[in-house]
């Protein structure tokens, strides 16, 4: 069977661990052709050598070392049809302790990071002929949480930059976000491994269950594929029925 990804050649940061090592691995299942980055070097070697993907270690919130990066990318892959934006950081406190440098890493890393690499993929995704671009936000773009100033600042920000993108790079480059609830990730590994804590997460949402990595994958998959042909500039939550609009 033909995977729904072959031809098609993805930059997917953040690939190390989590959403963007799930999506790397479906991705790869699909027949794609991947680069992968992350700011963990073993961590990415470990994923690009699993998956026979072209690895890179470097920090999104780089600019310098994204735009070489990415450039090395288009060089070894003969091109770019698509971006995945998943690499990201959280640091959940009352806006009161929130040290400022914290906040400008969030910013730097949520937000900057993706502005970054599509800015640097552009001149590749304008010579594809279906491009795509998917940012990983956060149920924090949609709504007001406590202690999360600085990441829902980012992610809201990432998903409105998105939705421009959408309008800016059309019809030729579609850009679309998805926004998940609580995911069993490192990120959250505080909360999922506390059982009670956990339960009371997944007694919040209508699913009643943590999101997995893989939940994620399938949607960054539909909208890297012709099967989202007609959507651009959207947020998609992948939340198990959180947050209700
Ligand atoms: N886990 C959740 O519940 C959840 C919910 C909503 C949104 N998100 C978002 O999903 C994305 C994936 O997170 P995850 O849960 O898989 O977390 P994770 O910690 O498992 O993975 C994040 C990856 O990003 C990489 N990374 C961090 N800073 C980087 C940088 N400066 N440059 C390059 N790579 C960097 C890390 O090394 C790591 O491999 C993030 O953007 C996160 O904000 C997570």
């Amino acid at each position: 069977m033909v995977g729904k990804l072959e031809g098609r050649r993805i930059i997917v940061t953040g690939a190390a661990s989590g959403m963007g090592r799930a999506i790397a691995d479906l991705f790869a299942q699909e027949g794609a052709a991947l680069a992968l980055i992350d700011v963990n070097h073993e961590g990415v070697r470990q994923a690009a050598d699993a998956l026979g993907a072209v690895g890179f270690a470097c920090d999104v919130s780089d600019r310098a070392a994204v735009s070489a990066t990415v450039a090395d990318t288009g060089a070894v892959l003969g091109g770019i049809d698509g971006v995945v934006n998943a690499a990201g950081v959280l640091d959940i406190k009352p806006f009161g302790d929130l040290d400022p440098a914290s906040w400008d890493r969030m910013i730097a890393i949520n937000l900057t990071g993706p502005f970054n690499v599509v800015h640097a993929a552009l001149p590749f995704l304008n010579g594809a002929e279906r491009a795509t671009i998917v940012n990983i936000a956060s149920t924090s773009a949609l709504m007001p949480m406590a202690g999360t100033t600085g990441y829902s600042a980012s992610k809201a920000g990432l998903a409105m930059f998105t939705k421009c993108l959408g309008f800016d790079l059309g019809p030729k480059i579609r850009a679309n976000s998805i926004c998940p609830g609580v995911i069993k990730t490192e990120m959250t590994r505080y909360l999922w491994e506390n059982p009670e804590h956990s339960a009371r997460a997944a007694d919040r949402v209508a699913l009643k269950r943590l999101g997995l990595p893989e939940d994620v994958a399938r949607a960054a998959l539909f909208f890297s594929t012709d099967d989202s042909g007609f959507t651009t500039g959207t947020e998609l939550p992948v939340d198990g029925g959180f947050s209700w609009r």
